[in-house]
């Protein structure tokens, strides 16, 4: 499978990006239409883990050659705003673990700082599905990536998922962690000289939590 996989640009995946990005749109809106590109985006990283064939019996007494996930997961926001996207997570995988990264982009230099972290003490032997909605120049998710790795889990287990991305982040990004897939709903333009996704929709943080 490709190591980058963007969302099928659907009329309906068009029209729930034209209501995120639109300056306009209130905060119940954007908070509820990003949710639903999320849950899509999730929907579609579960199409990336490993799973086995399995032989069921249907109530017609038919046998039936399936599948089914194997392995552990564990899902990592990067806080703040990967955390948007844990709602979406624990709603298809029930009682998932979650480990938390804390990194904020510096306002003035975009260069991201390793505040806090906390993962499942097992964490090198699960699948990790790494959230953040938005990959700019890349900084923040590379030093996730340093801490996960850091921290036992191989690239090949770690699927990153995110909403909009900027050449320049993914570039950046499959330079440092070649093994490790990306899901994205949009690959847009460019960054502006304040390393601001173009056209993007601004701060996703802010937009999603209100401050
Ligand atoms: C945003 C976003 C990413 C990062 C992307 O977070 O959620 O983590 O910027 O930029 P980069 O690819 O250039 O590193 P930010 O640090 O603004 O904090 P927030 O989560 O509190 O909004
Ligand atoms: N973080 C955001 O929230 N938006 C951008 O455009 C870049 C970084």
């Amino acid at each position: 499978m490709e190591k980058l996989t963007v969302l099928p640009y659907t009329p309906q995946l068009e029209a729930l990006f034209t209501i995120i990005r639109n300056k306009d749109t209130k905060r119940n809106e954007f908070l509820f239409y990003s949710e639903r590109i999320i849950r899509l985006l999730i929907e579609e990283a579960l199409n990336h883990l490993p799973t086995q064939e399995k032989i069921i019996t249907t109530p017609t007494g038919t046998k039936f050659t399936g599948s089914e996930f194997v392995g552990k997961l564990c899902a990592v926001p990067i806080v703040r705003a990967g955390e948007s996207m844990e709602k979406a997570v624990r709603e298809v995988c029930r009682a998932i673990r979650i480990g938390k990264i804390l990194i904020q982009r510096d306002e003035e230099t975009a260069q991201p700082k390793l505040i806090y972290h906390k993962l499942p003490q097992d964490i090198s032997k699960r699948h990790v599905l790494l959230l953040d909605p938005m990959l700019a120049t890349g900084g923040s998710v590379c030093k996730a990536i340093e801490v996960l790795k850091h921290n036992g889990v191989p690239e090949e287990k770690i699927i990153f998922i995110n909403l909009i991305s900027a050449p320049e982040g993914i570039t950046t990004f499959q330079n440092y962690a070649p093994g490790v897939k990306i899901i994205t709903g949009f690959i847009d333009p460019k960054l502006n000289e304040k390393a601001y996704i173009i056209p993007g929709l601004g701060d996703f943080g802010d937009l999603y939590f209100g401050t």
